[in-house]
């Protein structure tokens, strides 16, 4: 594998899971791979769970790892090209990419929706650039419209815990006070797209993910009739997309309040499980007693994010 920034190219769901499974069965199975072998994790952004999972995952392959936060310490990096660099920003990002590729052997980058130009973030343009410039496997850590690893990790998750072959499993938007990107609800829905589920997405109207993502699946926009009878509810909040209005896209449209997750909306469920890719406003997305109750994923979600990283970095090694 030498990108691995969606769900194609992962190959076959069923033999990723099946290899994440013999992972978690015995993490340090492979752990001769990595053996002199160097993991760069790039940040341009916050982290805890991909900061720490992402480590331990190339730790237990017997990699190095050198993480960078790229705004703490590190020149600050010109991303376009052409610009005359006269401002703040003393490195660009096109020698930048070569040196840092130069002390490693595989590339993890951590790099947000600036919210800017709809164009810029669906077209992967900093990541994009990592993988045409560093000749090295460079996987998503977080982009501008995908994380990858999440929803691989996800996956892992809903397969672990399906109490039937073909469960029913709902996206809800819920609110928060900021915009925040489409990243995970657009992992999300392409995972859920590929896998073996009845899949359906709920959101405020105006809120419609990019069709790339939705593809096939039913979008509701009315979040109890969604909820019934659900097995999984995957709950999130995303800043408008901008598809039925590109001059909305990455504002906040509604803080319906009316969308959080709570025991009124989780009745009519068929007493599903909650998930969250965390870190989660509490009381926004969430009520407390929904996310401290029995069904509550989150923490064995955001533990499988070991899981992913290592079979995705092993399938990694394996390539180079
Ligand atoms: N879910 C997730 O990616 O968490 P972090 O932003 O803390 O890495």
């Amino acid at each position: 594998m030498r990108t691995y920034t969606n769900v194609f190219d992962l190959g076959d769901l069923k033999t990723a899971l099946a290899e994440a499974f013999e992972i978690k069965n015995d993490r340090y199975k492979y752990e001769s791979l990595g053996k002199h072998k160097t993991c760069l994790l790039i940040f341009f952004n916050n982290s805890l769970r991909t900061r720490l999972s992402t480590q331990k995952a190339a730790r237990n392959l017997g990699m190095d790892v050198i993480v960078l936060d790229v705004n703490q310490g590190a020149w600050k990096l010109e991303t376009e090209r052409g610009v005359v660099m006269d401002g703040d920003k003393s490195e660009h990002l096109l020698e930048a990419i070569p040196v840092m590729a130069s002390y490693c052997d595989i590339i993890g980058v951590r790099s947000f929706a600036q919210f800017e130009s709809r164009t810029d973030d669906y077209t992967e343009k900093i990541i994009n650039q990592f993988i045409q410039h560093s000749g090295k496997p460079v996987f998503s850590m977080e982009a501008a419209t995908g994380h990858p690893l999440q929803a691989f990790a996800d996956l892992i998750t809903i397969e672990e815990y399906k109490k039937k072959e073909r469960p029913k499993v709902v996206l809800t938007w819920a609110p928060h006070p900021k915009a925040l990107p489409q990243a995970v609800p657009n992992s999300f829905a392409d995972f859920m797209n590929e896998a073996d589920v009845d899949f359906v997405i709920t959101h405020p109207e105006g809120y419609d993910l990019d069709p790339k993502f939705v593809r096939g699946a039913k979008v509701e926009y009315d979040q109890m009739k969604a909820f019934k009878d659900a097995d999984f509810i995957y709950a999130k909040n995303w800043a408008c997309p901008g598809v039925t209005n590109p001059d909305d896209y990455g504002k906040v449209l509604s803080k319906d309040m009316g969308w959080t997750v709570d025991s009124k909306h989780m009745a009519v469920t068929n007493n599903a499980y909650f998930m969250h890719c965390l870190p989660v406003r509490r009381n926004m997305i969430v009520t407390d007693d929904v996310i401290e109750a029995p069904t509550s994923l989150v923490i064995p979600e955001a533990a499988n994010r070991e899981i992913s990283a290592t079979v995705v970095l092993k399938r990694m090694l394996q390539s180079l």
